[in-house]
């Protein structure tokens, strides 16, 4: 049986003072509790004990904490020199390289040395838990804790159950995270637990988009902010993060769910790795870093026209609020029924690309344009040209709705941008709830303190409606014959049941 964890004289042990577990160990002294650190290499932790405290110097210069509780987290913090120390932990964390094999002989190195009931925590973010504690000799004491970079900030910790834990372990490190002011997520021993499995949508989805030359980088990233109000873009995040961290997290999760189509790593994104292009990190990336960055052409040049006196629109979804943004502009429109001759045409699909509207409504393709009405985005518009569409059209279609709005002008694809990458998000959350990782609200909380996104996967599909985000990925299936846009059956169900996402079985 786990000890208990809420014991005000616990002494918290990490191991591995790099980035994690330096800040872990913050986070744990900063909570009251006495944390030891120990690292392989020599001066590691006394190095990163310096970093803390200078660290908290900052704060207590900005005024966020007084010198007094300052020399009372420091005085909490202890580096120690041989894994002989932890003795007398009632928690280990450990927070080492990322390899099988090294975490596996620490833990057997531990369980030699500390208590018969203190309580061992990987904080692996790619490896299973389970198969970590596989190597020990008591494996019912082994957990996952999934802290966030940096943890002094991120406010959420996965809490991992590796399949042969104790069954109060679950618990009993839960009310560690809550003692330790984070909020904790329980989460099945799955590839990516939630949220890494939840992020495979956005970075992805995105990157297949500029592959294909619908829209470039910069159009994709100022789409996700203005229009679907992301605090980063795609690619923004994909610089941050380093592109080689973002790639293995890609190949490790698509290999451990065994080739799953809507995992599928970017062929592009391996790449710019090899050639050293990962981003802030080696100051070039998508963006460039080193000196002014550099907008680029547009995708789709507009050749500037003026805003047309009538316009015929489509008579679906989206098409009456269309029709109304166009009056606004001075556009007197048409909604349904048969266009006039010559009349610009607006077709608003969901998850069809513009060319198999133009074909189901039976219209001219040189005279027609579609526009993303999904979610009704007020900061940026989307118009998507066909093959066909002439330079004329799309200029006075744009001129029509750069009246209250930018627009970003793109190339024929199943989905637009804004579509594709927010039901890849939606469905790859309810991919997560189908395979019971989390509970459905627990997913949402998940991902918006881990992500950093506007919504939980879940409750954005409610928001855009499920049966709208249902359509949107079959019709990407259909036009692309692609098995990775198949919607998964917990949100079809939901969606034709009219009822929310977050709805358990
Ligand atoms: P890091 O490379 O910054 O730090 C690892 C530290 O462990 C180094 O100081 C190294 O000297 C030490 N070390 C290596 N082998 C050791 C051993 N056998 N015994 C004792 N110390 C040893 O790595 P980072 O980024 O802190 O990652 C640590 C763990 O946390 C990994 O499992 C990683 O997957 C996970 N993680 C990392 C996140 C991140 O954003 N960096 C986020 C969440 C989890």
């Amino acid at each position: 049986m786990a000890q208990d964890l809420q014991r005000p004289d616990l002494i918290v042990a990490v191991i591995g003072a790099g980035t994690m577990g330096r800040g872990i160990a913050q986070v744990c002294a900063q909570a009251g509790m006495t944390a030891l650190l120990f690292d392989a290499r020599e001066d590691a932790a006394c190095e990163a004990l310096a970093a803390i405290d200078k660290a908290l110097d900052a704060q207590v210069a900005k005024g966020r904490m007084t010198a007094e509780i300052k020399q009372g987290v420091i005085g909490r913090l202890r580096a120690i020199g041989s894994l002989d120390e932890v003795a007398p932990a009632g928690i280990v964390i450990e927070a080492i390289v990322e390899e099988l094999a090294a975490k596996r002989e620490l833990l057997r190195e531990l369980e030699q040395r500390i208590a018969p009931e203190a309580v061992i925590a990987t904080n692996t973010s790619s490896l299973s838990v389970t198969e970590i504690a596989a190597g020990c000799g008591n494996p019912g004491r082994v957990g996952g804790l999934h802290f966030f970079n940096p943890p002094p900030l991120m406010k959420l910790v996965e809490v991992i159950g590796g399949l042969r834990s104790d069954p109060a372990l679950v618990e009993a490190l839960t009310g560690f995270v809550r003692l330790i002011g984070k909020h904790p997520v329980v989460a099945a021993d799955t590839p990516g637990f939630v949220v890494n499995h939840a992020g495979r949508a956005y970075g992805p989805e995105a990157l297949r988009i500029v592959a294909q030359g619908i829209a470039s980088p910069r159009e994709v990233d100022l789409l996700m902010k203005e229009a679907a109000s992301f605090r980063m873009g795609p690619f923004e995040l994909l610089d941050l993060i380093g592109a080689d961290v973002t790639y293995a997290v890609m190949v490790s999760i698509y290999e451990r769910y065994f080739g799953e189509p809507m995992y599928q790593p970017s062929a592009q994104l391996a790449v710019r790795v090899a050639g050293g292009l990962l981003g802030r990190k080696t100051k070039q990336g998508f963006y460039n870093y080193d000196g002014p960055p550099a907008a680029g052409p547009p995708t789709v040049q507009v050749a500037v026209q003026p805003v047309p006196s009538v316009a015929w629109v489509a008579d679906e979804d989206g098409g009456r609020e269309l029709a109304d943004w166009l009056a606004s502009a001075g556009v007197k429109c048409q909604v349904g029924g048969a266009p006039g001759a010559g009349a610009l045409c607006f077709v608003t699909p969901l998850g069809e690309d513009a060319t198999s509207a133009v074909v189901r409504l039976k219209l001219d393709p040189a005279r027609t344009v579609a526009v993303d009405m999904l979610g009704g985005f007020k900061g940026r518009r989307t118009v998507m040209k066909t093959p066909l569409t002439t330079p004329e059209t799309l200029g006075a279609a744009v001129a029509a709705l750069s009246t209250a709005a930018p627009v970003t002008a793109i190339n024929d694809s199943a989905g637009f941008v804004v579509q594709r990458l927010l039901a890849m998000i939606v469905n790859i959350g309810s991919r997560i709830a189908e395979l019971r990782i989390a509970a459905p609200g627990d997913i949402d909380t998940a991902v918006e303190l881990g992500l950093n996104y506007p919504k939980g996967p879940l409750a954005l599909g409610d928001t855009l409606g499920g049966r709208r985000v249902l359509a949107v990925l079959d019709g990407m299936h259909a036009v692309t014959l692609d098995p990775k846009y198949r919607a998964t059956a917990w949100l079809r169900r939901r969606a034709l049941l009219g009822i929310s996402l977050l709805t358990p079985d």
